[in-house]
């Protein structure tokens, strides 16, 4: 397919070509949309192809013909399900990107209708249209949009929705009642059966409007059945009886009452102002709704002025929908390469066609261990599908398949350490591979950074670049080498001057009075952060110490378990970790603490228990069970009412769902660097 080009001033025969292999485009990735389920490009690459089109019928009026998919809602009907012909057309809706394309429709609206206009603003939901018809109150028949005058049957699917109800309730029901709203599948019932899938090697959704669509539309009802779907009504199609109804609030109250799911989050204002505010909260809390929305929808809520405004031959005048930035894109994956961090564990990251996603560059995305790269299949060559929500790192969602290469092959990880060439090692029961090599450069230069950055000896002018600079003159073995550093070796290297070689070294000799606990949280110590740093220093005074403590001695200090005690003892046990320790106590650095005493140790946790699911972007889940203790917190692996917190990161499994089911705090990753940080919230602290 050809990317999309700026259509100005494009000369008319050249016009009409793009036009028309725009036209083809569109119905293609239309029909992938809408009839497979299986869309080969990002929702914003189609949004991109459309709006090409538009621009170019705009330019040359003459270009426009009735079914270019400009002027028809898309969707098409399928042949798997009965066809329904809705009594009312179901149209599309016209979007807008910007703020100004927003005050645009605005005033278009209010030249239309002058005079004081109300706006209704609700989340645009990114699932699957559907039209429901009662009789009498009872549920006859429930149709996809198809093409938007044809839908698919899909009644037996959809009555296997606990949430739609089977019949109205209360004493306005109508004769007859046509109500579209959007089936959606709620994010932790999406990833939950992403994960099942995964575990039985079936192939994943990409996200949650497919795995909606693809549960949905399936011949077999017990798949749907089985699968945890949602709907929200937002609009009326064909009605006989009734209450009157003056605005588009009267309806969806008359809705709720009837028994059927209405969005909560839906806000009417007086003014534009208010409608931008709301976008930009929604737009906020996107990410914590519980569900995928794709931007928000905006209405005229009287419905006599929405009858002046009437219709396109494709959308309804009186609404448009805002699209939000978008967070996933279609690029070439040009090569997985795997990283080599500070602890030895190696990551496997996408190399990417740079795409602008999620308001950034893009250019190289996470593909966290082996069992996620087998799981979304993804090779080089692949043309693949990128997200980057909010500020959470970059990640490679799965491949196009209809795009895959030829030939492309399996990617295998590899058996040795792009940097080192020792083996890489992946222990049974564990996700990550490792490369156990202690002499790596890659590790040695993580380490060393580690060891002089802000939160460990804290010595400024030894970033990364310099470290790595040094480690290549063969300077650096080791941490402790950085107390060998002198004047005359370091001012005969490139891009070093006599003032910033001699503030170097003063920062070096300023770091060997650090506390204690910095030194330990230096010395790269699996599980050792700076609380359980802190905790260790404080209770037991002396590096030499914590180094000769047994393990019953280092669980007895306040806030290090099991974990973290193991570890320690680990290091400890290693000549060349001593070795190392020795260097640094010849070079002066203080490895003393605090007077040992009796001072409280941190217990803002304790007596809570928590469960940790999916993978957190900040800590491995050995880190933040550490965390957890250090502070007197308990880390279990059920969910159960007893539970405090279930901390959910990515991809968490179905300990989320259950949860929710309990009512139980649900933490992510800002929450929970937040509670460790700050303790509970007086109202948490007082349950
Ligand atoms: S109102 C005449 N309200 O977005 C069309 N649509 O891109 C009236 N959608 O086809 C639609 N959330 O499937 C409306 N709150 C909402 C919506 C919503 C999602 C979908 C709907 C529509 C599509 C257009």
């Amino acid at each position: 397919m050809a990317a999309s080009k700026p259509a100005s001033k494009t000369a008319p025969k050249l016009a009409r070509e793009r036009a028309k292999q725009l036209r083809t485009e569109v119905e293609y990735h239309n029909e992938r949309y809408f009839v497979e389920d299986e869309p080969e490009i990002a929702d914003a690459d189609f949004d991109a192809l459309v709006r090409e089109l538009r621009a170019l019928e705009a330019e040359h009026p003459s270009l426009v013909v009735p079914e270019s998919p400009t002027q028809r809602p898309g969707g098409q009907v399928s042949s798997t399900f009965a066809p329904v012909r809705h009594r009312v057309p179901m149209l599309s809706l016209d979007n807008a990107f910007s703020h100004e394309e927003l005050v645009a429709w605005a005033e278009r609206v209010q030249k239309i209708v002058p005079g004081e206009i109300t706006f209704v603003a609700e989340p645009k939901m990114d699932g699957l249209a559907i039209s429901l018809q009662y009789e009498n109150g009872a549920l006859v028949c429930a149709a996809t949009r198809g093409d938007g005058v044809t839908g698919e049957n899909v009644t037996e699917n959809i009555r296997t929705i606990g949430d739609i109800p089977q019949q109205l309730k209360g004493s306005r029901v109508p004769k007859v009642l046509e109500v579209r709203g959007e089936i959606y599948m709620p994010l932790a019932a999406f990833n939950e059966l992403n994960r099942r899938q995964g575990e039985v090697g079936a192939r994943l959704f990409v996200n949650a409007r497919n795995a909606a669509a693809g549960s949905l539309r399936v011949k077999d009802v017990s798949i749907t059945a089985s699968r945890d779907l949602s709907v929200f009504c937002y609009q009326l199609g064909a009605i006989e009886g009734g209450p009157r109804l003056r605005t588009h609030q009267e309806t969806l109250a008359w809705l709720r009452e009837l028994g059927l799911p209405v969005n909560p989050e839906i806000s009417a204002f007086d003014s534009l102002d208010g409608v931008y505010e709301f976008v930009a909260r929604m737009e906020a809390q996107r990410h914590s709704l519980g569900y995928e929305i794709d931007g928000v929808v905006i209405k005229v809520d009287d419905l006599g002025q929405r009858e002046e405004m009437g219709f396109t031959s494709r959308a309804p005048r009186w609404a448009i929908a805002y699209k939000f930035p978008p967070e996933e894109k279609t690029t070439r994956l040009n090569d997985i390469m795997v990283s080599i961090g500070r602890t030895g564990r190696a990551t496997p990251f996408a190399m990417l066609e740079p795409v602008f996603v999620g308001g950034a560059n893009v250019s190289l995305a996470t593909l966290h261990n082996e069992d996620d790269v087998a799981r979304k299949d993804v090779r080089r060559g692949d043309t693949v599908i990128v997200r980057r929500a909010g500020d959470v790192i970059p990640e490679v969602v799965g491949p196009v398949l209809a795009k895959r290469p030829k030939g492309a092959k399996k990617w295998k990880f590899p058996a040795r350490c792009p940097v080192c060439d020792q083996p890489l090692v992946r222990v049974e029961g564990e996700a990550n591979h490792h490369c156990i090599n202690a002499d790596c450069p890659a590790q040695r230069v993580q380490r060393i950074v580690h060891f002089a950055g802000r939160g460990a000896m804290d010595i400024e002018g030894l970033g990364e670049e310099r470290v790595r600079q040094f480690v290549d003159a063969g300077m650096l073995l080791d941490i402790a080498d950085i107390y060998t550093l002198h004047f005359e070796k370091l001012v005969g290297l490139e891009r070093i001057g006599a003032k910033s070689a001699q503030l170097l070294l003063d920062a070096i000799e300023g770091s060997k009075q650090r506390e204690l606990w910095r030194l330990l949280v230096g010395l790269s110590i699996n599980h050792v952060g700076p609380t359980a740093a802190q905790a260790l220093a404080r209770a037991l005074g002396h590096l030499d110490r914590i180094a000769a403590s047994s393990d019953e001695e280092l669980v007895a200090v306040e806030g290090v378990g099991p974990t973290i005690a193991q570890s320690v003892q680990r290091f400890f046990a290693l000549d060349a970790n001593l070795a190392v320790i020795d260097k640094l106590r010849d070079a002066g650095v203080n490895l003393e603490g605090p007077e040992p005493s009796a001072e409280p140790r941190d217990t803002t946790l304790a007596g809570r228990t928590f469960v940790l699911t999916g993978s957190l972007e900040r800590h491995t889940r050995d880190e933040a069970t550490a965390e957890i203790e250090a502070r007197g917190g308990k880390v279990t692996s059920s969910v159960s009412k007893k539970t405090s917190y279930v901390v959910a990161g990515e991809s968490p499994g179905s300990k989320l769902a259950k949860a929710e089911q309990l009512g139980v705090t649900i933490l992510d990753d800002d929450a929970f660097d937040a509670l460790l940080e700050n303790g509970p919230t007086e109202d948490e602290a007082s349950k």
